[in-house]
């Protein structure tokens, strides 16, 4: 089992670059599907979600290279097998993201349904109503969606009861081959989505209002192979920068890009942070003492639900008492034991965590519980005195690049162990 062991206490300064986006390259990588040729993705992020997609696409026939050290083509015209099978996603629910491209492309399709999921239900009830809109017929057998469009997709106006990133991108996609034209109101505003949008329009997809809550895609014959660029991993960025704050130290954050991350700055902001941003980076110094402040969780530009539990950390260790409200995802505050065992003073009620801000975190061995929870107790590692133990890191794996040597620039003791 792998560990990351941490002696925290040091105030973190310098730079570190940012990555890819994760939630954005899973979606691009998807999108191959579609493409009539060869797609060369750059800036992708090596971790663990990545290579599950990659390997997934190459189980159905296409041909996937790496030829650099964050480039890969994929080729999928050779693709014969428009399924993604229970053994190869279950430990990745963005799997889903290929239902619709297979679709489209094959008139048939079968997924996996994605499992529970720590942080909550997590259901896809929307992507599959979406798709029935467009003319598939779907059923669900031995916990696979079978999805068969004999006739190929139509184009349709859909409402999405509730904003779903995947969902959003999951639909556009599959009506970017569909026939006619598709309306999707309600739809997800994240930059990931705009990433998506650009990436297939630059493939030749007729897409307009990406970015907006209604966006319409008129659907084309065939879109070709060509190049395609992942945006900077916001959430990333936003951690990183928040080990400088809760430190009391200065971090700069380059190859990112500051309007990714609005709400976020305004609220560090607000705590005392100062903040400093150019065309590609941003640099937060912390004051003395952090303040308190609320936030609340909602889709972008809401303050994103992936960085509730870094600001949390934050929070813990702020002048003053913060409420921390998720609206989003009903299970999403498994880091708030793990951080009170680390001296945090923190009261749920339901919805929302109630931190009342000490001076000091304590170190403590303390268990990773998802991703984002993860990145939250390295957080608090890095900023208690003393060892911390954060076990289960296969879940911080899943969507940091690197983190102990990216930290580690920054001058925090942090390493792996092997046990
Ligand atoms: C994506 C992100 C995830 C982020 C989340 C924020 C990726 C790979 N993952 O997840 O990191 O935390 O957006 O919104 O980009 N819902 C339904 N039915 C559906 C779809 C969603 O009820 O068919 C609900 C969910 O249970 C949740 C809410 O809608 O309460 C938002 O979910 P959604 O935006 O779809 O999250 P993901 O796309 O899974």
């Amino acid at each position: 089992m792998e560990s990351i062991v941490i002696q925290g206490g040091i105030p973190l300064q310098g730079s570190v670059e940012s990555s890819g986006a994760k939630n954005a390259a899973l979606p691009l990588l998807a999108a191959a599907i579609l493409a009539d040729g060869p797609v060369t993705f750059h800036r992708i992020p090596h971790l663990n979600d990545i290579s599950t997609m990659t390997n997934l696409l190459a189980w159905q026939g296409a041909d996937v290279t790496y030829d650099d050290q964050d480039r890969l083509t994929i080729d999928t015209r050779a693709a014969n097998k428009p399924e993604a099978p229970y053994e190869m996603v279950k430990t990745m629910r963005a799997s889903s993201l290929v239902l619709g491209p297979l679709l489209v492309r094959f008139g048939e399709a079968r997924v996996s349904l994605p499992g529970g999921c720590a942080i909550g239900a997590r259901p896809i009830d929307l992507h599959l109503k979406a798709l029935e809109v467009m003319g598939a017929e779907i059923s669900v057998e031995h916990g696979d969606v079978i999805a068969k469009a004999p006739n190929g997709l139509h184009g349709g106006r859909i409402f999405f009861d509730q904003v779903t990133v995947t969902g959003t991108e999951n639909i556009l996609m599959a009506a970017v081959l569909a026939k006619g034209e598709t309306v999707l109101e309600n739809a997800a505003r994240e930059p990931e989505v705009v990433n998506l949008a650009d990436s297939l329009r630059a493939l030749g997809a007729k897409i307009e209002g990406d970015g907006t809550d209604t966006i319409t895609i008129q659907g084309v014959e065939r879109i070709s192979g060509g190049d395609i660029f992942t945006i900077a991993d916001r959430i990333e960025t936003a951690t990183y920068l928040a080990a400088g704050l809760i430190t009391g130290g200065d971090v700069t954050v380059s190859k990112t890009d500051p309007k990714l991350l609005d709400a976020f700055l305004a609220r560090v902001k607000e705590a005392g942070a100062i903040v400093e941003t150019g065309d590609d980076f941003i640099r937060c110094a912390a004051p003395k003492r952090l303040q308190a402040v609320n936030i609340h969780t909602m889709p972008h530009p809401g303050f994103p639900t992936d960085l509730q539990a870094q600001f949390m950390a934050m929070m813990c260790v702020a002048e003053g008492t913060s409420l921390v409200s998720e609206t989003i995802f009903e299970n999403r505050f498994m880091h708030v034991q793990e951080l009170v065992r680390m001296g945090a003073d923190i009261q749920l009620d339901g919805h929302t965590a109630v931190i009342k801000g000490v001076e000091k975190l304590s170190a403590a061995p303390v268990m990773a519980t998802d991703l984002r929870a993860s990145a939250s107790l390295v957080l608090a590692g890095v900023a208690a005195q003393g060892e911390t133990v954060v076990s289960r890191v296969y879940h911080i794996d899943r969507g940091y690049e690197r983190i102990e040597e990216k930290m580690r620039s920054l001058g925090a003791n942090i390493e792996r162990h092997y046990i």
